[in-house]
C-alpha cells in the first residue's frame, strides 16, 4: 500500500483488532493495527447518524440519498463536503461508508503528487467502494485531470508514448463513490466542483448541540461533568466539536489533578484560562489577530496577507482556522477592501475605539 493511504473495512472492529485465542494481552504483536483504531480517536468519533449531532439538513439530504441508492441498488452520487476544520467532514464520510456497508479508502489532496498515485488507488477500488479525499482543493492540477473521467465515466485514460506515436488506452473502473472534503470550496476548479452530485456545507454548532456532544464524550471518557460545566465548556468551544472534545480532555485532567475529578463550571474556567482561552472561546491567536487589525491597521480595512505578515503566520491558517469563527460571531467584518474589526471586537478586547483611530 502506498504512503498516505489508509484502507480498511467499515465493519469495525476490524479483524486485525481482535485478539486471537493464542494472543496475550499487552504483548507486542507484529500484526498490523488499524491506523484509525487508536482508541482515543475512534471512541469519540460517531460511527452512525444517530450519534451525529446537529447539521440536520445535511444529514437529512445524505440519509435520503443513501436510502435511495440502497433501494435502487446503485452507488451514491459523488459527495462534496465543505466547512472549517473540526466540524465533522471526516466523521460524515466514515458514517456514509458505514451506512452503505461499503469499504472506505482514505487519502488527501497533498499526498497525491502524481497521476500515478491516484490511478493506483482508483484501480484498486471495488464496486460501491468509497474514496475519501481530504483537502481535495490541494490536489495538483495534473492529478485532478485524471479525476474528471474517473468521476464521470468511471474510467482512466492512460497515454503511452509521446508525439505522433502517442496511443491512449481507456481502463474501466468499478463504480466507486468519491467523497471530497474541503475547507475552501472557492479554490476548487469549477469542472471538479460540477462533477459532484451532492454538495453540503457544514456550519458551526450551536451551544446546545455542543453540550450534547460534550455529554456523550464525557460518558465515553467516564468523566462526570455538571450541567453548568458542560454549558461553560460548550460556550468556549468555538462552535466546533473537535475543539469541544479537546478542551474536555484538558478540563478532565485539571479536575482530576486540582479538584475531585468532577468537571464543574469552576474547573472549566480555571483550566481554560490556563490554556489561554477566553469567555468567547477565543485563543491567543484569535486575539492577536484582532489586536493586530486594531493596533497596526487602525481597525482596518486591511488585507489578510498584511495581517499574516505582521503576525508572522501563514495566510492559510488565518483564512481556514481563525477567520471563519470570528466572522460568524461578528468580531470581524469582510469588506471589498479587506478585513475590519467590529465594534464588538473592541468591546471584547476592552479597547476604546477612539484611542486607536
Ligand atoms: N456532528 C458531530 N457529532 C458528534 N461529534 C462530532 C460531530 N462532528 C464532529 N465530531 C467530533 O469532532 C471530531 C472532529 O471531526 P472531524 O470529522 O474529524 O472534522 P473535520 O474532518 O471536518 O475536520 C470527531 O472526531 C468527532 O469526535
Ligand atoms: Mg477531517
Amino acid at each position: 500500500m502506498s504512503e498516505g493511504i489508509l484502507s480498511f473495512s467499515s465493519n469495525s472492529p476490524g479483524p486485525e483488532d481482535r485478539l486471537e485465542p493464542g494472543d496475550k494481552k499487552g504483548v507486542v504483536t507484529s500484526r498490523k493495527l488499524r491506523e484509525d483504531g487508536v482508541p482515543d480517536i475512534i471512541s469519540l468519533r460517531p460511527t452512525r447518524f444517530e450519534d451525529y449531532v446537529g447539521q440536520k439538513e445535511s444529514v437529512e439530504t445524505l440519509k435520503i440519498a443513501i436510502q435511495a441508492a440502497k433501494l435502487r441498488n446503485e452507488p451514491l452520487d459523488h459527495i462534496l463536503l465543505h466547512g472549517p476544520p473540526g466540524l465533522g467532514k471526516t466523521t460524515v464520510s466514515h458514517i456514509i461508508a458505514n451506512e452503505m456497508g461499503s469499504d472506505l479508502t482514505v487519502t488527501s489532496g497533498p499526498t497525491l503528487e502524481k497521476g500515478g498515485d491516484l490511478i493506483g488507488i482508483l484501480t484498486n477500488l471495488g464496486d460501491g467502494d468509497i474514496l475519501f479525499i481530504d483537502e481535495i482543493h490541494r490536489i495538483p492540477k495534473v492529478v485532478e485531470e485524471f479525476l474528471y473521467p474517473a468521476m464521470e465515466d468511471f474510467a482512466v485514460d492512460f497515454v503511452f508514448d509521446k508525439g505522433i506515436h502517442a496511443r491512449s488506452h481507456r481502463y474501466r473502473l468499478k463504480r466507486f463513490v468519491l467523497v471530497g472534503a474541503t475547507t475552501r470550496v472557492g479554490l476548487l476548479s469549477s469542472p471538479l466542483r460540477d462533477r459532484f452530485g451532492l454538495f453540503r456545507t457544514l456550519d458551526f454548532y450551536t451551544c446546545e448541540e455542543l453540550q450534547t456532544i460534550i455529554k456523550r464524550s464525557a460518558q465515553l471518557l467516564e468523566t462526570e461533568i455538571s450541567g453548568q460545566g458542560c454549558m461553560e465548556l460548550a460556550q468556549r468551544s468555538r462552535g466546533t466539536p473537535r475543539i469541544a472534545n479537546r478542551l474536555l480532555k484538558r478540563v478532565r485532567d485539571f479536575a482530576q489533578v486540582r479538584a475531585n475529578g468532577r468537571v464543574t463550571s469552576e474547573s472549566v474556567k480555571a483550566a481554560l484560562s490556563l490554556e489561554g482561552i477566553d469567555s468567547l472561546g477565543l485563543t491567543r491567536l484569535d486575539r492577536n489577530y484582532l489586536q493586530t487589525i486594531i493596533d497596526f491597521y487602525k481597525g482596518g480595512p486591511v488585507g489578510v496577507e498584511a495581517i499574516a505578515a505582521t503576525l508572522q503566520e501563514e495566510t492559510d491558517t488565518l483564512v481556514d482556522v481563525v477567520e471563519p469563527f470570528l466572522l460568524k460571531i461578528g468580531l470581524v467584518l469582510r469588506t471589498s477592501s479587506g478585513r475590519r474589526a467590529s465594534e464588538e471586537a473592541y468591546k471584547h478586547l476592552k479597547i476604546k475605539p477612539d484611542e486607536s483611530r
